[in-house]
């Protein structure tokens, strides 16, 4: 008897170890096909709904860009800016910079007052914080390069979705009321984003139904020109911002040749210059590449300290070096060739911090907003896009095109209004990041898709400011040294450093006691504070089996969808 209930006790044992390691395996969408993710489930509907029709990455790509405009306006947008990297089926890959740049009439000056001090606010609310946008250009050149289906049903969805109207969410609900007030202050008519909406209430935009339709019959110049055209710079003109008809019919998107480099067996392919991102990213990687990263246990103290050390003489790099190269000389392959990176790691010691002021000499660099977004998408042709785009920080400048109802980047907040001095998210640059006519500010925004024996493995990216390249840079660490799902990956708890302020900011209750106070001992300082959540990562992952895993982040309402 005794034996039958040790038996019974036991196979109790086993059952409760079954369903607790099942528990602890957490798994995304999966899709025989196909797959869009993004920040809101209507914006992947659409954009899976298009490849269902026959439809390639790219047109979804497009459908889905404009409904993230509808459905989630805090960062999706028509006037803001992105960047896209791609792989072709063929293998073939590339990258769309359609970042904002500085109207005609910018200047390096332009947010200080008569006595050289930054006026507080100038570069980040209202008619001077915008960048000329570069969102419906970018999908113009994507149509173009890439496009199957008719431009008008790749726009239509959108159009229904503004016309008929999204459902609020919690998140928008708390969002929108955070914003009220700034709405308010900036616009000189009441915009419909001010209004107290609830959770489950229909937020139409038929002005924005409205442009949108514009863009459909009239192409790129339903934006650029025209109608839509005059209402911006009406507006803008109105509320004594520079932006004119000649910066809008000059803005141009830019096809740019990738930063492609290798980690342990895969290859990474990712966005360059404006953004630092791609640059950051194979610094980072390639710094912690000799080391043996799946023996430290994941977010253990050794696995921190490495990944913090590598970034903190990235971070240090990217404040003094980098800027738009179109305007600036920046030596690019110094700073991802191999022997600097090494040489740089060299004064790396398990045994204590480097401080940030031993790394380099000093430019404070704080946080950029989190309020950007990215979409992943895979078609069943095999085609692969990673997308990013950013009002900047959430509604941009918060000025909405009066009778054109879509909201204007604050963009111009990423250039360096004075050297030295923080811009509101404490970041600071150095001349290369400077304002000038017509340059493209410094971006942190990191679409990226890594491959593995020439076939794709992941397309992965992430809202989050300058803890964006770090968010991307642990998802790739889970896959590639963790092997964990992309669910799995998307859910597990961030971390991020930057160099200056020289603290490790920490996404609350997701690292054990033990190792933040080891890592306490050995000179770090930890910072939980005001850390809810770092990025907002959706990525698809391309199983063994050739099926996809979605990886939709449950720090917002994102999610996965497909076929
Ligand atoms: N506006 C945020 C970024 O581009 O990094």
């Amino acid at each position: 008897m005794k034996k039958i209930i040790l038996v019974f006790a036991f196979s109790l044992l086993l059952i409760n170890c079954k369903t607790a390691t099942k528990k602890e395996k957490i798994i995304g969408l999966i899709a025989e096909k196909a797959m869009v993710v993004s920040a809101r489930e209507e914006a992947s509907k659409i954009g899976s709904a298009i490849l269902q029709k026959g439809g390639n990455a790219y047109d979804a790509m497009i459908a889905t860009h404009l409904a993230l405009a509808v459905a989630y306006p805090v960062a999706g947008n028509i006037a803001g800016g992105g960047f896209m990297v791609y792989r072709n089926a063929d293998g073939t890959k590339g990258t769309l910079d359609f970042r904002e740049k500085a109207p005609l009439a910018a200047h390096k000056d332009m947010y200080l007052d008569s006595l050289g001090n930054v006026i507080e606010g100038r570069s980040t609310f209202g008619a001077n914080a915008v960048g000329v946008p570069g969102s419906i250009a970018g999908i113009f050149e994507v149509y173009q390069k890439f496009g199957t289906l008719p431009f008008k049903d790749l726009i239509q969805p959108a159009i229904d979705l503004a016309r008929n109207g999204i459902t609020i969410t919690k998140n928008q609900s708390e969002g929108l009321s955070d914003a009220k007030k700034a709405f308010q202050a900036v616009n000189n008519y009441e915009t419909i984003f001010e209004k107290d909406w609830k959770k489950g209430d229909v937020f139409k935009q038929e002005e924005l139904a409205q442009t949108l339709e514009r863009i459909r019959d009239f192409g790129k110049d339903g934006f650029y020109k025209g109608e839509t055209a005059n209402f911006l710079v009406n507006y803008i003109t109105e509320l004594g911002g520079i932006i004119t008809h000649e910066d809008l019919e000059k803005y141009r998107a830019v096809w740019r040749n990738p930063i492609t480099f290798a980690y342990k067996n895969h290859t990474i392919t990712t966005m360059p210059l404006p953004s630092s991102g791609g640059i950051c990213l194979a610094q980072i990687l390639k710094s912690i590449e000799p080391y043996d990263v799946s023996k430290y246990e994941h977010n253990s103290t050794k696995y921190v300290q490495l990944i913090t050390e590598a970034e903190r003489r990235s971070y240090a790099d990217r404040a003094h070096y980098l800027g738009d190269v179109d305007f600036v000389k920046v030596p690019v392959d110094s700073l991802i060739d191999l022997n600097y990176i090494n040489k740089r790691m060299r004064n790396f010691s398990w045994d204590k911090a480097t401080p940030s002021s031993e790394v380099s000499q000093g430019n404070i660099l704080g946080y950029e907003s989190d309020q950007t977004t990215h979409y992943s998408i895979v078609d069943q042709f095999g085609n692969a896009v990673s997308v990013t785009t950013t009002l900047n920080t959430g509604y941009g400048s918060k000025v909405v095109v009066k009778g054109a109802g879509f909201i204007l980047n604050n963009e111009m907040d990423d250039f360096s209004s004075k050297p030295g001095v923080p811009n509101v998210y404490g970041l600071v640059g150095t001349k290369a990041n400077a304002i000038a006519a017509e340059k493209r500010m410094l971006s942190s925004m990191t679409p990226t898709i890594v491959e593995k024996d020439g076939k794709l493995k992941m397309v992965v990216g992430t809202p989050g400011g300058s803890t964006i390249i770090t968010s991307v840079l642990q998802n790739i660490l889970n896959v590639i040294e963790y092997d964990m799902g992309m669910q799995e990956s998307v859910d597990k708890a961030r971390f991020h450093h930057q160099w200056l302020p020289d603290i490790i900011r920490m996404e609350p209750n997701g690292f054990d006691k033990i190792t933040k106070t080891k890592l306490e001992s050995l000179g770090y300082y930890i910072y939980e504070k005001n850390s809810l959540i770092i990025g907002k990562v959706d990525a698809i992952l391309v199983l063994p089996n050739g099926k996809l895993e979605g990886g939709a982040d449950k720090r917002g309402d994102d999610a996965a969808a497909g076929f």
